[in-house]
């Protein structure tokens, strides 16, 4: 297990006890992943992209529309940690991916708003790599 894992795991696991509240709403089910990816996820991160990157200069105050772009990432984020792909022991990677999605976006969104575009570069490679290793693991 690379370092890394194991300074993120047993954070990500003390967070996943707190992160999932009971509600599933707006969750989106096994069978609905590819539409919420295709629909909601991978659109709310581009538009954070895109504002942080083409419609900003560094330094620039943060934008009415970054601060939206984040909300949406943010709820997204959250949707995804309440999927029932993620419930239960059989769920705990999943969960685990998931929970780190919302760290990294917490990251991103905290680096944004304090403008340090060193860790603006650093939470956003976070977030891909969290992207892809759910992927590695769930997508086909
Ligand atoms: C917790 C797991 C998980 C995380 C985190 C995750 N994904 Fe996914 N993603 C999936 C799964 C599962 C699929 C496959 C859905 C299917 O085809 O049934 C998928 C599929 C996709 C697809 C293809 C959708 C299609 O049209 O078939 C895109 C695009 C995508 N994800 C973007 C993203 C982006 C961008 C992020 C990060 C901001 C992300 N995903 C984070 C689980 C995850």
């Amino acid at each position: 297990m690379k370092l890394y894992a194991l300074i993120l795991v047993p954070t990500t696991l003390a967070l996943a006890g707190h992160a999932s509240p009971p509600s599933t709403t707006n969750a989106p089910a096994a069978s609905d992943m590819a539409r919420f990816m295709e629909k909601d996820l991978n659109p709310a991160f581009t538009d954070v992209s895109y504002q942080l990157f083409h419609a900003r200069k560094p330094g620039d105050e943060p934008s009415p529309e970054l601060l939206a772009a984040f909300e949406r990432l943010t709820a997204k984020s959250a949707q995804l940690a309440r999927s029932p792909l993620g419930q239960g022991e059989k769920g705990a990677s999943f969960r685990i991916h998931a929970v780190q999605l919302q760290i990294a976006v917490r990251g991103l969104s905290e680096a944004s708003l304090s403008q340090d575009e060193a860790q603006i570069g650093m939470w956003l490679t976070h977030v891909s790599s969290v992207c892809n290793s759910c992927h590695a693991e769930y997508r086909e």
